[in-house]
């Protein structure tokens, strides 16, 4: 089958596109025929090796699993011995976590990992980044932040993938949503239902005083300390992305202050708290909270350029990539 893979960290131009063997089923596994894999930030930094602490799990002089991609969506075309949870035939989306491989046309993956059936009326296209942006929201706005009913919450990178998704599902929770983007997407962000938008290149909203209940800064482009005095005094400063700022306000800062920082790896949650988040993620995309927002689609064999196109920080929600065209 065709894959990508990355033999050193680096630009984009070290992914390639070669012929692996197809996977091995395992006993409780399934083989899934991928239809849409979604090129993330995070495979773009996993390839960077960035963080370079990253690489302490990564591979300290090179990538340790040379497979690449996390994000899947597909149709199941085997089942091992043991598998009873799908059917050939089945539609399923999921993550492979830190087995990578779904850069590829095929991933074989235990019944019992992140997958679920994708529900109708989803595309594969659609489903392919529901564990990326959407499923990481549901971890910070229900895990870090609680975020209840009528409470001002500020999205900065709006525009992202994250960011798309936490505007919709924000509004979904009640909350009054305040959404931070450039110019071009003012209007875009608007549409997603946010109430109010800031251009970050007119209007900095860390000097809007006591503003916020939660400032969630998907993008990292701010910190806790610059964004404390836009939070109201009980506020919850909750970002995806991990300095070594943040890090410190998290073991030492949230102790002796009202105003908390926290961050999670959404992907290192044990499975057994990831599926409920799902599950309460799917119940709210079927009552139409959610809808995906699809920026450029990518043929397999194109996969390098699409991973230099989400290295410029500027996509507009996901970047897919479509198999059994390469
Ligand atoms: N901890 C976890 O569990 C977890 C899980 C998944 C992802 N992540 C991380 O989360 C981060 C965000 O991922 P993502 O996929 O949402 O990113 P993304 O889609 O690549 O973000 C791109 C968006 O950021 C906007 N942006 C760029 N500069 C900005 C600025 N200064 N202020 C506000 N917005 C700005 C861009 O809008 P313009 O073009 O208009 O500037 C663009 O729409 C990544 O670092 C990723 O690794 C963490």
């Amino acid at each position: 089958m065709k894959a990508a893979i990355y033999n050193r960290y680096g630009a984009a131009n070290v992914v390639k596109l070669v012929d692996v063997p197809t996977p091995e089923v395992k006993p409780t596994d399934i083989l899934v025929r991928l239809n849409a894999s979604a090129v993330t930030a995070a495979d773009s930094m996993i390839r960077q090796g960035m963080p370079r602490f990253g690489r302490l799990f990564l591979g300290l002089r090179g990538p340790k699993v040379t497979a690449m991609g996390t994000q899947f969506a597909g149709e199941v075309i085997k089942v091992g011995v043991d598998a009873t949870k799908y059917a050939v035939g089945d539609r399923v989306f999921g993550e492979t976590g830190l087995n990578f491989g779904a850069h590829a046309e095929f991933v074989s993956i235990a019944e019992d990992g992140l997958i679920a059936p994708i529900p109708d009326g989803l595309s594969y296209e659609d489903a392919a980044a529901l564990c990326d942006g959407p499923l990481t929201d549901m971890n910070f706005l229900v895990n870090l932040a609680q975020l209840q009913p009528g409470q001002h919450i500020l999205i900065n990178g709006a525009s992202g993938s994250l960011g798309t998704a936490a505007v919709q599902l924000a509004k979904g929770f009640g909350a009054e949503v305040t959404g931070v983007c450039s110019t071009r997407n003012v209007a875009f962000v608007k549409s997603l239902g946010a109430d109010h938008v800031i251009d970050y290149s007119k209007d900095d909203f860390t000097e809007h005083t006591a503003a916020y209940d939660v400032i969630y800064d998907t993008v990292g482009k701010s910190s806790f300390a610059a964004a404390k005095p836009a939070l109201t005094s009980n506020g919850i400063y909750i970002s995806p992305v991990l300095g070594l700022g943040l890090l410190g306000q998290m073991l030492f800062g949230n102790m002796f202050r009202s105003k908390k920082a926290k961050f999670s790896a959404t992907g290192m949650l044990p499975i057994t708290q990831q599926r409920p988040l799902l599950s309460d993620l799917l119940a709210r995309i079927a009552k139409g909270d959610l809808k995906m927002i699809i920026d450029r689609r990518f043929s397999l064999d194109r996969v390098a350029e699409a991973h230099a196109y989400v290295d410029t920080g500027h996509k507009r929600g996901n970047v897919i990539l479509e198999m059994g065209q390469a």
